[in-house]
């Protein structure tokens, strides 16, 4: 499975890194959301190759959806990021998970300007080009770089990030903004970030990435800490810092009900 899940990794970003250099297609799903023929490409590259080795196993990627049930599931997100990669920056990657039973079992991100594969199995640890990773030691907030991300405002969400950004920015060391939530959760895993946040993501942006985190010594959670992973109000960090963070985030909602 291992072989097989970074060569798919490998295989996808290399098709990424030559139809950009060809020149690229942009099409728009909505006003703010892109799309390119090489994401749908990607996504059917995966999937073929996906379908040839594990006929019985089921995807569910960003461009075309899920058909069917089944326990041993992929979900993949051909690329993460298209708006950095339509825009020549190199913060993209594609990201690919396993579940069996609707538990993530494996993962890659990999971010082919850089070369970066990101891997985690679940019980066995994360790597990034085959070396152990880990989480930052980080333990104060006025000494944290954090991630976020404003896909709810491309989505024109009235519920939205900037109040969130608004109270963590001035108590944080600083922010990046790197525009792949994949990537983002990459780089908790092996401590360019000390934590991440977003909302309005979707299951295919975070899956890998949340393996990834959770094998390198992160934790995840929704705002509130007690449900995992809810890629509507996304937070993930390197365990140590994931309170201070939490209660800001749910200082900002309050009590509402959040859509
Ligand atoms: P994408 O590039 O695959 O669309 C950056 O803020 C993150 O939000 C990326 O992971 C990006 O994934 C995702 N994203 C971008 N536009 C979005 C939208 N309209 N709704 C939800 N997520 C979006
Ligand atoms: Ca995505």
């Amino acid at each position: 499975m291992k072989s097989f899940l970074k060569d798919l990794a490998l295989e996808a970003g290399s098709m990424a890194m030559e139809q950009r250099a060809r020149g690229l297609r942009v099409e728009h799903k909505s006003r703010r959301d892109l799309v390119t023929e090489t994401d749908r490409a990607i996504e059917v590259k995966l999937r073929d190759r996906i379908a040839e080795r594990y006929p019985e196993h089921i995807v569910f990627g960003e461009e075309m959806g899920q058909e069917g049930e089944g326990s041993q599931r992929w979900i993949i997100d051909p690329i993460d990021g298209t708006g950095s990669f339509v825009h020549g920056q190199p913060h993209f990657s594609v990201s690919i998970a396993y579940e069996e039973k609707g538990e993530l079992q494996w993962a890659a991100v990999y971010a082919p300007v850089f070369d970066e594969l990101f891997m985690a199995q679940r019980g066995g640890g994360a790597e990034l080009n085959g070396e152990g990773i880990e989480v930052s030691a980080c333990q104060r907030l006025d000494e944290a770089v954090l991630g976020t991300g404003f896909a709810c405002l491309r989505s024109q969400l009235p519920h939205n990030n900037l109040p969130y950004l608004n109270a963590l920015l001035p108590q944080l060391q600083d922010l990046r903004r790197f525009g792949s939530a994949a990537l983002d959760l990459a780089y908790v895993a092996c401590g360019r970030l000390d934590g991440f946040w977003e909302l309005n993501l979707n299951l295919y942006d975070v899956a890998a990435g949340q393996l990834i985190v959770e094998e390198a010594g992160g934790r995840v959670s929704d705002f509130d800490g007690s449900k995992k992973g809810i890629p509507d109000r996304y937070l993930a960090s390197n365990t140590v810092l994931h309170e201070d963070i939490r209660q800001v985030l749910a200082s900002v909602h309050g009590d509402q009900e959040l859509p």
